[in-house]
């Protein structure tokens, strides 16, 4: 049995106040949540959120790090710097970065090792763009990202890997995929990894992320192959944040 998770990438958004009023929301009502909840926060507050959520259940995570451990990469964050803060969790290969920043299947694969390596859990972002789907091609695309970071650092290491498939078209768009879309692709994800070995295969969460907010959390997360969500939007909000938590 896979414990449900439910993890907030707050993307670039914040400020002091804000990120302070919504952990101490979250925190608030984390007594009556029995999924393992994460909250991803920019890099500067980071040390904040970390400080706050000490002592409680709630886990902190990062939104990327650079492959390099020290030098002369001016803005860029080490995994090193990451555990530094006692911050367990970065999300990698999230979309944005793909789209936004040219991260390649290679950049992200070489990123999930280099977390791996330096004992951070990523969270690793696969999903397909709108014409992709339309063309047929989902599966062809999530078996190309999987297998990146498969090849590179073996199909083991997903016992500390956690897998996010977020369809791109369902990003931020208030468009969500259907339970029968969703549900299908983590389980064509899924039989990717059992391809290699059928236990890592069934113990490796898979959660879904693109515009689950608390009306379809329910539904998403009851479907079998899916472990839970990976919220932008919805996790902004205190509230609606913990009425996902407690959908799982
Ligand atoms: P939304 O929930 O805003 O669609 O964002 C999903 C996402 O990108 C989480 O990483």
């Amino acid at each position: 049995m896979r414990q449900t998770i439910v993890a907030g990438n707050w993307k670039m958004n914040g400020s002091k106040e804000s990120v302070s009023n919504l952990v101490t929301g979250i925190l608030a009502g984390m007594a009556e949540v029995q999924s393992k909840v994460i909250v991803c926060a920019p890099f500067p507050y980071l040390s904040e959120v970390e400080a706050l959520a000490t002592h409680s259940q709630l886990q902190v995570g990062a939104q990327n790090l650079n492959v390099n451990a020290s030098g002369a990469f001016t803005g860029e964050v080490s995994a090193d710097m990451i555990k530094d803060f006692g911050v367990q969790y970065v999300i990698v290969g999230h979309s944005e970065r793909r789209s936004l920043y040219g991260e390649t299947d290679d950049v992200v694969a070489e990123k999930v090792q280099v977390a791996l390596d330096n004992g951070l859990t990523p969270l690793f972002c696969i999903g397909e763009l709108l014409e992709e789907r339309e063309s047929g091609n989902t599966e062809a695309v999530v078996s190309r990202q999987i297998n990146a970071v498969i090849d590179r650092v073996g199909v083991e290491a997903f016992k500390n890997i956690i897998v996010a498939y977020e369809p791109v078209w369902a990003i931020g768009t208030g468009v969500t995929a259907t339970p029968e879309q969703a549900q299908d692709t983590h389980a064509f994800i899924r039989s990717l990894l059992a391809d290699h070995d059928s236990d890592i295969a069934q113990s490796t969460p898979i959660l879904y992320g693109g515009s689950m907010n608390p009306a379809n959390a329910e539904e998403l997360i009851a479907c079998e192959d899916i472990d839970g969500g990976l919220i932008g939007g919805a996790s902004l909000k205190a509230e609606d944040f913990l009425r996902i938590c407690k959908a799982g």
